[in-house]
């Protein structure tokens, strides 16, 4: 079994030094979202991509396996006000939204956590528009003081090619800064 991010720890999540090298503004700018855009970010943990999201697209759908993390980022919307986001509990390998309904599938750090990567990249292409993108943002695997611990981690090249084995295309590596890779891929 995989092991998942404990929602006790969300505080991390949100730390101003996670910021530094993972900066939220930074990564959306480079994932081609505009006010037309359906967002999904499946594991949106306490919100720190889906939150700033929702200011920049259509609609964001914040999608995550622990309710604890989901009324965390409730909480935020509360506070901002936030009309355009919801909240959405989901089983470990599907995916709560309908079929070609979504624009952007956002994963950050989520993808060495999955059980049945096959699954989830089997409900990507059906939540997908024709012209959907799947960006997946996840861990070096090189040996560092936080994160995941190595063995857990998929290297850039293991998720291009579990990916293209579920059919999807690499369109960009795209620079994460010193410690995670960003991949974007169509179908
Ligand atoms: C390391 S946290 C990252 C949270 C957020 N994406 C971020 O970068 O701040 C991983 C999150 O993915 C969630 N997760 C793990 N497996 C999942 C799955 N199969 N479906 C949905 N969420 C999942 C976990 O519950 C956890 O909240």
């Amino acid at each position: 079994m995989t092991h998942k991010f404990d929602a006790k720890k969300a505080e991390i999540l949100d730390s101003r030094d996670r910021r530094k090298f993972l900066n939220p503004d930074s990564i959306l700018e480079k994932s081609g979202l505009d006010s037309d855009t359906v967002l999904a970010d499946l594991g949106c943990g306490s919100g720190f991509f889906a939150i700033p999201a929702s200011l920049i697209v259509k609609k964001v759908c914040a999608i995550d396996v622990q309710q604890e993390m989901l009324d965390i980022v409730r909480e935020k919307i509360r506070k901002g006000k936030l009309a355009n986001i919801e909240t959405l509990l989901s089983k470990e390998s599907s995916i709560p939204l309908p079929d070609n309904s979504v624009d952007v599938l956002f994963m950050a750090n989520v993808f060495h956590e999955l059980e049945d990567r096959g699954s989830i990249l089997n409900e990507a292409m059906r939540i997908l528009s024709g012209r959907g993108r799947l960006i997946i943002i996840d861990w070096k695997k090189i040996e560092m003081e936080m994160g995941p611990p190595v063995e857990e981690r998929l290297s850039e090249d293991e998720v291009v090619s579990i990916c293209e084995d579920g059919d999807f295309m690499l369109l960009e590596r795209l620079d994460a800064g010193p410690y995670n890779y960003m991949l974007v891929f169509g179908k």
